[in-house]
């Protein structure tokens, strides 16, 4: 039996306090971004929502980053009752969500969205876009009312790929003015700059396609725009990943050579963290040992999130214990577990996560509040 003090040292390498950008996190532990598409029809983030995510601040979680939120008013929306930071009135509503967060002590950053060809419900078009006129693999996501395969997109013009750069700059100004602490840009799992990443989906033949600097040059981009709209001193970052929400276990086809070009290239923009996201955060990104969050802060320099089945309290500590994430973020286990931080910092158990909170949709339900 542990006795109280010994308890409540459990785990201290994850209470220790991060920075990122000028900000000092309370904890190394985050909450992953999750949609749960519980806006209003048009987008705005509803009371309810704020009670949501204040949730885990109180629950001690250092930092709320919110679920992907679209970025504006034409192609971007993924799915329906998707909040939107698309225009003033959305941006409005997100204050409720700001303060509640701010009310139990955490922070909160936005992650801004663009889902590209996977958007599988938009009030604003029935068209997708995307890098290349490729039907995306798999099928739409149910938790999120969609059904059959994915539409096929049109390929962007030069001028689609600048206003999707400016979108994101913009849905970055409202958001600082609604008071969020920062900006995560959704650079990962399959939505629209993951597509161009990605090789089978960018057939393109102009500087946005072919060799790997070509296909990260979007993410690069839109990350300048971004800061250059909120300026030197607000924290942005940006998540990435091998694997996508409609092909899981997709690997860049170069590994090592393709990590280090993306890292680099994103680490010349200046962003203030790195998120990964990857199937299981400890095991090897390629074939020799690495994760792709040690290559991360190898080719970065910047603080790096790990995500990934971290719900195992040891298993996240080793993580952090051997260099290879400064913070990590919890997805699943945080819906099963919404005082995670609370619970490993005196010695509780944890839950495991049960799929059912998701069913028969991905909704918030009310005992989430
Ligand atoms: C219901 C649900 C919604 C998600 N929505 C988003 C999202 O909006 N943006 C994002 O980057 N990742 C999203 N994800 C992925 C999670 O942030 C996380 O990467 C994934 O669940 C793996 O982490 P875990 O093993 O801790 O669950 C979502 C995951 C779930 C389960």
């Amino acid at each position: 039996m542990m006795d109280q003090s010994q308890k409540q040292n459990s785990h201290a390498i994850l209470f220790e306090q991060p920075r990122i950008g000028h900000l000092t996190l309370k904890n190394r532990i985050a909450l992953s971004p999750m949609t749960r598409t519980s806006a209003t029809e048009d987008g705005l983030a509803t009371e309810e929502m704020g009670r949501y995510y204040a949730r885990f601040a109180r629950g001690c979680y250092s930092l709320v980053i919110t679920e992907g939120t679209y970025t504006d008013e034409t192609y971007s929306q993924g799915y329906l009752n998707q909040p939107g930071i698309a225009n003033q009135a959305q941006a409005d509503a997100w204050r409720r969500v700001v303060s509640a967060v701010h009310q139990e002590d955490g922070l909160i950053f936005m992650q801004l969205m663009h889902a590209g060809a996977l958007s599988q419900g938009n009030r604003y078009t029935d068209e997708t876009i995307g890098p290349s006129s490729v039907k995306p693999v798999g099928e739409q996501l149910d938790i999120y009312g969609g059904q059959g395969e994915f539409s096929t997109p049109r390929e962007m013009t030069k001028n689609d790929i600048e206003s999707v750069i400016r979108s994101f700059a913009e849905a970055a100004g409202r958001a600082r003015d609604a008071g969020f602490d920062g900006i995560e840009i959704h650079g990962a799992n399959g939505y629209v700059l993951d597509q161009f990443l990605t090789d089978y989906t960018n057939q393109r033949t102009d500087e946005y396609g072919g060799s790997t600097e070509n296909r990260i040059r979007l993410h690069v981009e839109v990350l300048e725009a971004v800061r250059r709209e909120v300026g030197e001193d607000y924290p942005v970052g940006i998540r990435i990943s091998q694997g996508k929400v409609n092909d899981f276990y997709h690997k860049w086809a170069n590994g090592k050579e393709d990590a280090r070009i993306i890292f680099e290239s994103l680490a010349k923009a200046g962003p203030d963290f790195i998120h990964i996201t990857e199937y299981d955060a400890t095991r090897p990104a390629f074939d020799d040992g690495e994760t792709l969050t040690e290559l991360a802060k190898r080719y970065t320099h910047v603080p790096v999130i790990a995500n990934g089945q971290l719900g195992e309290p040891a298993k996240a500590e080793e993580l952090i214990a051997n260099g290879k994430a400064d913070v990590i973020t919890l997805g699943k286990s945080a819906l099963a577990n919404p005082s995670w931080p609370k619970r490993v910092m005196e010695g509780e158990p944890v839950e495991e996560f049960d799929f059912s909170i998701l069913q028969p949709q991905a909704y918030i339900k009310e005992h989430e509040l």
